[in-house]
């Protein structure tokens, strides 16, 4: 069962699991229908306890994956108690009906929860949010601890990818605004390890069939700031990298305060699950194709 399938995340979840024959999905989110066609899919606001009790208990999934959250950083500052209830008390909702069935829960949580000065990070390093939408996820992530229920929390940063429905990711909107001959100001002090969102898919999937449990970073192979990353997509898709303008975090006054020396180390994931993340100009390579980039 899928938790927030019509997300970014979601999205390419749904498309793997619902290719594979041996599995039966359940994709849920908080719209009315799934953006992807042709699944079974349930409505479902997860800060609603009744909902999430009737649709998990109907459908009793081996595994639940949550992706589904209040993911604007800078609105969680003002919007707290919708960002709390969604990301913590949501989160509860899904954990205690998990358990109840005796699902495995895998979450999705973010290197927000650390303070930035001192990355990239181990899971072993200890949490020190910024921001009130850090606080809400490590809060999520200390609900699902002492719930009881058998998990897998995943950190990540920075998921980038060809979503087809929704917002554009990071990667498509620098693409689609240097091609429009548009400046964009970009950080040269937020430093951390981007991750091409099915290398998470991938990672999950191995969790499921290893059946493995605890807290795993996955984030992608190589270390940089965002400027670099955007001159890296530039330079790839053969854009005007001029118009990329280094600022740096805090001419932008955002409301809410980064990590800016974050990132995440993988190595626990590489040797325990596998994992190998796919290498910066690869992962643009597949979004070229997929999205005629
Ligand atoms: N994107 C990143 O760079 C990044 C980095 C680190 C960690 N993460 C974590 O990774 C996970 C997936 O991120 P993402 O980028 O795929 O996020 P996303 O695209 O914002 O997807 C989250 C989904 O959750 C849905 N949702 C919001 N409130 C809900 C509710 N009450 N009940 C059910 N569904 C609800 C959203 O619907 P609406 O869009 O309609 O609100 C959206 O479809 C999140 O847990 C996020 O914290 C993301």
């Amino acid at each position: 069962m899928i938790v927030g399938s019509n997300g970014m995340l979601g999205q390419r979840l749904t498309n793997f699991f619902s290719a594979l024959h041996d599995v039966e999905l359940l994709c849920t989110s908080v719209e009315g229908s799934s953006f992807v066609e042709n699944v079974d899919y349930r409505q479902i606001d997860i800060t609603q306890k009744t909902k999430v009790r009737e649709v998990v208990l109907d459908f009793f999934p081996d595994y639940i994956i949550n992706t589904a959250a209040y993911t604007n950083v800078d609105k969680s500052e003002t919007e707290r108690e919708a960002a709390w209830k969604i990301n913590v008390n949501g989160v509860e909702n899904i954990a205690l009906y998990a358990w109840t069935v005796d699902a495995h829960l895998i979450h999705m949580s973010t290197d927000y929860i650390f303070d930035g000065k001192n990355g990239p990070y181990t899971e072993d390093d200890k949490p020190c949010p910024l921001g009130y939408y850090g606080r809400t996820k490590l809060a999520s992530e200390n609900s699902i601890r002492t719930s009881g229920v058998r998990f897998t929390i995943i950190r990540t940063n920075v998921l980038y990818g060809p979503a087809q429905f929704g917002r554009p990711d990071f990667v498509k909107w620098v693409v689609n605004s240097l091609s429009g001959k548009k400046e964009i100001n970009i950080v040269t002090d937020q430093i951390n390890n981007p991750t091409y969102v099915d290398d998470i898919v991938s990672a999950i999937n191995k969790i499921i069939s290893f059946k493995k449990e605890g807290i795993y970073n996955i984030g992608g192979e190589e270390i940089l700031s965002r400027y670099e990353f955007t001159k890296r997509i530039a330079k790839y898709f053969n854009l005007d990298g001029s118009l990329i303008k280094p600022v740096v975090t805090k001419d932008l006054n955002q409301a809410a305060l980064r990590p800016l020396k974050s990132g995440l180390i993988t190595l626990k994931a590489q040797t325990e699950l596998g994992f190998k993340a796919t290498p910066i100009d690869i992962s643009f390579g597949l979004m070229r194709k997929e999205l005629n980039l």
